[in-house]
């Protein structure tokens, strides 16, 4: 029974509630939450990450390295899912009237432990495009200010500033973000290097989806702050993925996703910001049942799947029966194993800054010379069964490699082996 937690025979209890042995159909016998290792070969033990393997149903038709875009929540969030949503539905507007606000509540409650952060400081919304335009488009603009994005910032978030830009006059400036940079003082130079006067917000992406590279928030908060400058934090692949606080980024506002790292149900985030921003900005959709001052006027969405906020907290536990730190360097164990591989390798250029410990995360991507992006993914897929994405951006060109905690890492090693196949011939 080595490194095994036993939770009870037949049922596992998980975020308040209790779920039947039947409601995980793909196991045999008493389902079981692996108990973390704590040595340091933990990121190694395979032993261990059979048992977490367990937790997920994967696609039998190919390699999935593509977890970037969502994470699949584990089988017990599912059953959790399930479970509140046939409760929600039998009882009907009785559960809206008289339950949903103490579930939103809750949620909130059991995010801000998580987060380390305080509950009046965070909304839950719907993922970090809908926390990071509600800041953009509420932003109390006057014509004329300006504003420093990322050149790797995610689409939503620069089509949001543009339509600031046509909007409201502000100034849009674009940092060119290195791709292995040499120290920290480089990218909060390439950001603080475009401010002015007239600078009132700096959004930076933590960690970026197009290479996996993560940038130095706390540092680009600084500096910014010592000018007046605000800072907005795009945090949709850090939360979860990278040991980090809210309060480490020194930043003024945080959006993120919920159904990535964290594995939770489809279509749930949050946008934190610093108590003192929240009587300025204005919400996306109106809102009369909460003061200016109250973080609550951003949740205003209409009628919404209570049942995707109420598996947070099996979420968060199956995440924190892995701790965030030993998810993070088994995802990046996995990276490094396939980047070092082919890093050297003729033809083959890794995006990333891969053997950069503070840089790195999950994501890399990867070129071959006279490949398009979009024909390395579909011969990967055609010839090896490996799923991935091809990245066609201005500035990075390859295919993004994705593995999760039920990767193998057969399978990333037979990545390599299919990149070094494909840039011989
Ligand atoms: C850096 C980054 N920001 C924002 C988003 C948008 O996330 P969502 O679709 O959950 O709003 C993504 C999605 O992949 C992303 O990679």
């Amino acid at each position: 029974m080595k490194r095994r937690g036993f939770l009870g025979k037949g049922a596992l209890a998980l975020g308040g509630i209790v779920l039947p042995q039947k409601l995980f159909s793909n196991h045999h016998g008493p389902f079981v939450l692996p108990t973390s290792p704590t040595d340091e070969d933990a990121v190694k033990d395979e032993a261990y990450w059979s048992s977490i393997r367990l937790l997920y149903e994967q696609p039998k038709d190919y390699i999935n390295l593509e977890n970037g875009y969502f994470s699949p929540m584990a089988l017990p969030v599912i059953a959790a899912h399930q479970q509140f949503e046939n409760h929600i539905n039998k009882r009907t507007s009785w559960f809206m009237r008289k339950n949903q606000e103490d579930a939103i509540v809750e949620a909130r409650k059991v995010l801000a432990q998580f987060l380390k952060c305080k509950t009046d400081e965070l909304a839950l919304t719907r993922n970090t495009t809908e926390s990071l335009n509600t800041l953009i488009a509420g932003f109390p603009w006057k014509a004329g200010d300006e504003v420093v994005i990322g050149n790797q910032d995610y689409g939503s978030m620069v089509a949001a500033f543009q339509q600031a830009e046509k909007r409201h006059g502000i100034v849009v400036r674009v940092a060119n973000v290195p791709i292995h940079p040499r120290s920290d003082e480089e990218i909060v130079d390439a950001y603080m290097g475009l401010t002015n006067s007239k600078t009132r917000l700096l959004h930076v992406t933590h960690l970026i989806n197009l290479t996996g590279q993560l940038l130095p928030v706390a540092a680009i908060s600084n500096a910014a702050h010592e000018k007046g400058i605000l800072v907005a934090v795009d945090a949709a692949h850090s939360v979860a993925q990278i040991n980090f606080t809210i309060e480490e980024l020194g930043a003024d506002f945080v959006g993120a996703s919920l159904h990535k790292w964290m594995g939770n149900a489809l279509g749930t985030g949050f946008l934190w910001m610093k108590n003192q921003h929240i009587p300025s900005i204005w919400p996306l959709m109106a809102d009369s049942d909460h003061e200016a001052t109250d973080i609550r006027k951003f949740e205003h969405q209409g009628t919404r799947p209570i049942q995707s906020l109420q598996t947070l907290k099996a979420a968060i536990q199956i995440h924190e029966s892995i701790g965030t730190e030993l998810k993070q360097n088994r995802l990046k164990y996995l990276m490094q194993l396939w980047c070092k591989e082919v890093a050297e390798f003729p033809g083959i250029t890794v995006l990333t800054p891969w053997n950069n410990a503070n840089r790195n995360s999950a994501i890399a991507t990867v070129s071959v010379t006279t490949y398009r992006p979009v024909d390395l993914a579909n011969k990967l897929l055609k010839d090896y069964n490996i799923f991935t994405v091809a990245i066609d951006h201005p500035v990075i060109k390859g295919v993004r490699v994705t593995p999760h905690l039920f990767t193998k890492p057969e399978d990333v090693l037979l990545l390599a082996k299919a990149l070094q196949e494909i840039a011989k011939y």
